[in-house]
């Protein structure tokens, strides 16, 4: 059995930790401007769809995988795929899915991360810019792009917003991140509630016929009919971001757990917490609010809704100042944990397979996403809001890749570990009894779903031009140079990621690979 690893002390703050990883920017950034680009009642079809074909099924899952890699003192996926593909095979090719999962999983926990932690940075600026009124009667376009331009001030708060996550995770599991969470979940909620009043209370303040409950009912009335193959995909790669499935950090959580601590109805949990938030107050906020101020057009702004449009409401709206300041410290609070789970990825990996003590580690991980983080301030794109390098970097890594990891979460987990002894996993110390029936949807059509998934993705890729050395969106050829840059950087850190996972495989389990028989079983 490993040396001693930290647990999480109570279940409370186990579930607070998970929800607080899963709830993040992508609840109430990124899902009401998905929602909006892709047809409002049109996109939650196949959200729900995806919701419970394929995330239930993967984060459940992704939590066996996180306690079965625990129990053996590993908290990255490369030891674990490892350790679970060799129940059907040979240790040599067990290997194989080891530096495929571990490879996948460090390129996401360090590159999404990157610029993930730049948009809580500028949270964590607006928050401020609210209190202070500094957007207020100016132009917003103009303000963000002058924020951006600012360089020092971007790292400032960027920096002040990843020293205190440092310091969450070099205090430990139970002792940093579960007591930071425990803070900071329940002051989401109240920020969050706060809003969804203001939200509802909206009257039509510009033009009678845009009030808040048409936002509702744009995003409520379902319209079959448009549900495209676009809205498809984007439905089903949101459940992904979301939920925080193909990334890696939901085992990473999982692993902390006790062999026999519940895994079936907290993972259950997990995902109805998200989609609480999620659904109930992340499609409560954005999307009315805008609606009610700007019509339809002010929820087409996209990636601008958070930073745009809404801003352009608050200076418009009584004690704005307030609702300015509560809806960016919700966003700060929504990014901080999740992006907790991502360092401490990162931290534990270099605690478990290269011996690095924590608070070292937590130093090494800082330093790393500010090396990684420096392009996204600097991309000269930002001045007109284009941000090349960042967009490329979202593509592949914020959304690509995390099906692909998804993919390979099933093959190991439920194929290569052998159903059977997944359904066991499942049931090992649980609180409840999942339906057989579920067991097929596991097996075969999350699989399914998933390749079928990635196909269309690709094909969508192609058509929508990323794969040509200059991608289609890039309007400005003269820097197409950033968008080499984040591909050069993916290069490097995917080799990078297996070349660890190799290493810390062949540590551990060694003689095993040399002998290429299983040696130590439990
Ligand atoms: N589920 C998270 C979210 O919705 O924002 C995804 C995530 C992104 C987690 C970035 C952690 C992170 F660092």
């Amino acid at each position: 059995m490993a040396e001693q690893r930290d647990k999480w002390a109570s279940k409370i703050g186990l579930i607070l930790a998970m929800a607080g990883n899963a709830i993040g920017l992508g609840n109430f950034w990124r899902f009401p401007y998905q929602a909006a680009k892709n047809g409002g009642g049109a996109f939650m079809i196949p959200y729900f769809v995806a919701l419970f074909l394929l995330g239930i099924p993967i984060m459940w899952v992704e939590w066996v995988e996180g306690r079965y890699g625990g129990k053996y003192g590993h908290g990255t996926l490369g030891p674990t795929f490892y350790l679970m593909s060799r129940e059907s095979l040979k240790p040599r090719t067990a290997l194989i899915f080891g530096i495929i999962g571990g490879m996948l999983a460090f390129s996401v926990t360090t590159l999404l991360n990157s610029y993930y932690l730049h948009i809580i940075g500028w949270s964590a600026a607006y928050t401020y810019f609210s209190a202070t009124g500094a957007y207020f009667g100016k132009d917003s376009v103009q303000f963000l792009i002058n924020y951006l331009g600012n360089t020092g001030q971007v790292l400032l708060f960027w920096g002040i917003s990843v020293a205190l996550l440092g310091v969450a995770v070099g205090q430990g599991v139970s002792k940093g991140i579960e007591r930071w969470v425990k803070v900071m979940m329940p002051l989401l909620y109240v920020a969050a509630i706060l809003l969804v009043i203001r939200s509802l209370t909206l009257g039509s303040p510009v033009k009678p016929e845009w009030s808040s409950m048409k936002g509702f009912e744009f995003l409520w009335e379902p319209r079959l009919s448009e549900v495209t193959w676009q809205s498809a995909l984007a439905a089903a790669g949101q459940i992904f971001f979301t939920l925080s499935l193909g990334m890696g950090i939901i085992q990473n959580y999982a692993s902390y757990l006790g062999p026999e601590d519940d895994v079936a109805l907290s993972g259950l949990a997990t995902v109805s917490l998200n989609e609480f938030a999620e659904v109930i107050l992340g499609g409560s906020i954005a999307i009315p609010i805008a609606f009610a101020y700007l019509g339809e057009k002010g929820i087409s702004a996209g990636v601008g809704l958070a930073y745009i449009a809404l801003p352009n409401v608050f200076m418009n709206m009584p004690a704005g100042q307030f609702f300015g300041a509560v809806w960016f410290l919700l966003l700060w609070f929504a990014g901080f944990t999740s992006a907790i789970a991502m360092y401490n990825y990162l931290t534990a990996l270099l605690e478990e397979d290269l011996k690095i003590s924590r608070k070292t580690g937590a130093i090494f991980v800082f330093i790393l996403y500010l090396i990684l983080g420096l392009p996204v301030a600097l991309d000269p794109t930002k001045a007109t809001l284009d941000l090349y390098y960042l967009t490329e970097l979202d593509s592949w890594v914020g959304s690509y890749l995390l099906v692909v990891l998804g993919l390979f979460d099933i093959i190991v987990a439920v194929w290569l570990f052998k159903p059977e002894n997944f359904w066991e996993e499942l049931h090992k110390g649980a609180y409840i009894k999942v339906p057989g029936w579920i067991k097929p949807l596991i097996t075969y059509v999350a699989p399914i779903y998933t390749l079928i998934l990635l196909i269309f993705t690709t094909k969508d890729y192609i058509t929508a031009g990323y794969f040509k050395a200059v991608p289609s969106y890039v309007a400005k050829p003269e820097y197409a140079s950033w968008v080499w840059l984040a591909r050069g950087m993916m290069f490097l850190i995917l080799i990078i990621g297996a070349i660890e996972a190799y290493i810390a495989i062949k540590k551990k389990y060694g003689e095993e690979l040399e002998k290429n028989e299983v040696i130590i079983k439990m």
